[in-house]
């Protein structure tokens, strides 16, 4: 009988977020039986991200990461972890990487999982002690210490970073103000009408938005004071945090001569321009299997999905169907739930009643349904997940009392 043979390297995971863990654990559930490296440069055990800008500045939550995996959880599953070194160069010839010691270990499969780096403020003083960005734990607990009762906090961008921490600061009594570039909170996700909602809902809270604001500079002797306007606003300012969004750490990729174009190019299976070498999470970009859409999807869903793409294309087992993009906020305790992928040019229908802070927008590109967006309304995100590519009856999917499923045409 032919015995699989185990491959003598293993397969090297260079990044421990959510995608590269998930294809550490994943190698193991499916029963790959070759060696696992998983290499991150911070030293601390792989976390979760999404607390960072919720639970960890809420006042009195205890300082300390939440784990993605336990810590005997590696050793358990003889996943070798080399936490603390970065990964210097890739070479797809010879299948080896160099750590940032100078050592050099030689690779089965490559898994480039190294995500993205958050968008620094590029302007005269943005790099001015009291300016900063959140994209990690050390990012956090520092952030953390300034949040106190009276401090003037002003935060560049209204994405999902800026708002959260907008919520966050302004329950502990931090004076709020977020300059953001375009009209509306979450354009860049979201609708018209998802927008008003929570901007109204954060200026119940006491937060203040300047629309349109070009920042230009940040000013202070020793630290940031004020962040200045292109029309001539000054805000003065204790902390100064820029949520601009992040862009792709692809560099190592680009190096070694794999296809990048704003994110490493993968397909279906995760596998880069070179047939060894994989990549998940933010740092890729993928055709959308739904409408064909080029994305860079920078969301949990999406690293786990590609990570079990990678996995089973490794292991060689059919993967199941591709899940549906979803993600989620949580402000002044209100949640924001999507799923799909909405496009600027869909047709945006509310269902239900936004005074109740329960409702959801419907969006439906050549009559189907192509994302929602739903505040606390669990029951018509659960069914919508289903209901992706369905054609709909647009009155029917604004009608009270009519379910989703109902609106199915
Ligand atoms: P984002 O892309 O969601 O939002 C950036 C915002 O900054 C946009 O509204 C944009 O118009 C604005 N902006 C850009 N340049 C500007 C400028 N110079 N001046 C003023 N406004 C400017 O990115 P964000 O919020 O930084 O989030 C970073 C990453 O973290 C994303 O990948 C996001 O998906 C992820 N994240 C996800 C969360 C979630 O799913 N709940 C929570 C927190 C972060």
């Amino acid at each position: 009988m032919h015995e699989p043979r185990i491959p003598t390297e293993p397969i090297i995971i260079i990044g421990a977020g959510h995608a590269g863990v998930s294809v550490a654990a994943g190698l193991r559930s499916q029963g790959w039986d070759g060696g696992v490296l998983l290499v991150d440069a911070d030293g601390r055990l792989p976390y979760e991200r999404p607390p960072l800008s919720k639970d960890l500045l809420k006042p009195g939550s205890a300082e300390q990461v939440t784990p993605l995996r336990r810590a005997g959880y590696y050793q358990e599953r003889c996943i070798e972890t080399v936490l603390g070194l970065d990964i210097r160069q890739i070479d797809v010839e010879n299948r080896s990487v160099t750590l940032s010691d100078g050592s050099v270990r030689a690779y089965h499969r490559l898994v480039i999982a190294t995500g993205s780096t958050a968008r620094a403020l590029r302007i005269p003083g943005g790099d001015l002690p009291g300016v900063q960005t959140l994209k990690t734990f050390d990012d956090a607990a520092r952030l953390r210490t300034q949040l106190t009762p009276g401090a003037r906090v002003v935060i560049v961008g209204a994405g999902y970073i800026g708002l959260e921490v907008a919520a966050a600061a302004a329950a502990l009594d931090c004076d709020v103000t977020v300059l953001e570039f375009q009209d509306r909170v979450m354009s860049r996700v979201t609708s018209e009408p998802v927008s008003r909602f929570f901007e109204q809902h954060h200026e119940n809270h006491g937060v203040r938005f300047v629309f349109g604001a070009a920042v230009t500079a940040v000013e202070g002797d020793e630290r940031a004071e004020r962040v200045l306007t292109a029309d001539g606003g000054s805000y003065p300012a204790d902390v100064v945090i820029a949520g601009i969004g992040v862009v792709p750490n692809q560099q190592l990729a680009e190096a070694a001569g794999l296809e990048c174009n704003d994110g490493i190019l993968v397909d279906q299976h995760g596998r880069t321009s070179h047939p060894e070498v994989y990549a998940a999470g933010d740092v890729t970009r993928f055709t959308s299997p739904f409408d064909g859409s080029s994305l860079r999807l920078e969301c949990i869903q999406n690293a786990q999905a590609q990570a079990d793409s990678i996995v089973h294309h490794i292991v060689e087992k059919p993967r199941k169907d591709p899940d549906i993009p979803w993600f989620w906020t949580v402000q002044h305790g209100v949640r924001l739930q999507t799923a799909g992928v909405r496009h600027p040019d869909d047709d945006a229908i509310v269902r239900g009643n936004v005074e109740d802070k329960k409702f959801s927008v419907v969006y439906l590109r050549n009559g189907k349904l192509s994302a929602v967006d739903t505040i606390d309304s669990l029951k018509d995100f659960m069914a919508a997940k289903r209901l992706i590519g369905a054609a709909l009856d647009p009155v029917l999917v604004s009608a009270p009392g009519t379910s989703l499923a109902e609106a199915a045409i």
